[in-house]
């Protein structure tokens, strides 16, 4: 059975290991902000068998690894979970029974319009549910604001807006979130279907984990949790399933690693035994 370490055996580390066990790893009450974006039941390959379970399977698994992480936040932590409309609705359900719910964010990838389907609207959005805890959720609005372009500040040069904080600071990010999905063409593409943006990322992070903060990510993928934690400076935890993912992480943040010359921190456990 996995148990609790001192803090130094998985602050800012990546562990190669299923998250359900080894969320256990981490001490109750002390991650600020959960970025959880798991396979989404639709089949992909990520080297594992993790996306081919059948839709009962599917939602039993991911009640299970919620339970064994949600004890892991703050009081005032939150969650943002990635998900697609197929299974949203049952697990923001799930959710509804367990925390309060703050936002649905659409991230619209920007998909460009190509054939696509004839029997339906084609899909080209992923959805982020935004759960917290409790109602003290720590949340910084004026570090995600977007500034206003210079020719809309113009626009809004009367009187009436002038020292405006809304127009001097840049707007509320809303909960439609444009921003392309990676492309080969992208210099942060790695190779992993499923890689997050870093501009998505930064921005949960910038505006739900208080500076110095823990991020938990239980599904690492490429490591783009730990990369945007880093550059943001908070700290992180996290687990990846696929060893050759644990390589691409490790890659990451030696990149990141080499600018600021902190040891890497990717731990594949059965290795360390
Ligand atoms: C949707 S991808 C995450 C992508 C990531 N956000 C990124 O930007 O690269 C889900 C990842 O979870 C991993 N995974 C699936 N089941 C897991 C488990 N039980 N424990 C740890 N990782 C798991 C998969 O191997 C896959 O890489």
């Amino acid at each position: 059975m996995t148990t609790v370490a001192a803090v130094d055996e998985w602050m800012n580390r990546v562990f190669c290991e299923d998250a359900v066990a080894g969320v256990q790893r981490i001490p109750d009450g002390a991650v600020d902000l959960l970025i959880a974006d798991p396979p989404y039941g639709l089949g992909k390959d990520y080297g594992n068998d993790s996306d081919k379970l059948d839709a009962a399977a599917y939602l039993e698994w991911t009640a299970l690894w919620i339970d064994a992480a949600l004890p892991k936040l703050k009081p005032n932590g939150s969650l943002y979970i990635f998900l697609t409309w197929r299974y949203s609705p049952e697990i923001f359900v799930l959710l509804k029974q367990r925390m309060t719910m703050i936002n649905e964010i659409i991230w619209d990838r920007r998909v460009p319009s190509m054939g696509g389907s004839t029997r339906r609207f084609s899909s080209v959005h992923d959805t982020i549910g935004l759960f917290v805890k409790g109602r003290d959720y720590h949340f910084d609005l004026d570090a995600v604001r977007i500034p206003y372009d210079a020719e809309t500040k113009k626009a809004r040069s009367r009187a009436l807006f002038v020292g405006a904080k809304w127009l001097e600071m840049g707007y509320n990010p809303k909960d439609v979130w444009s921003v392309s999905r990676l492309h080969r063409e992208h210099r942060e593409r790695e190779d992993h279907p499923t890689q997050k943006p870093l501009e998505i990322i930064e921005r949960m992070i910038k505006a739900s984990c208080p500076p110095n903060g823990l991020v938990l990510d239980p599904f690492m993928g490429s490591g783009t949790t730990a990369v945007a934690a880093k550059k943001c400076a908070r700290n992180f935890v996290g687990f990846e399933l696929n060893p050759s993912y644990c390589s691409m992480i490790e890659q990451r943040l030696n990149e990141l690693a080499i600018a600021s010359t902190e040891p890497v921190s990717v731990t594949r456990p059965e290795l360390c035994e």
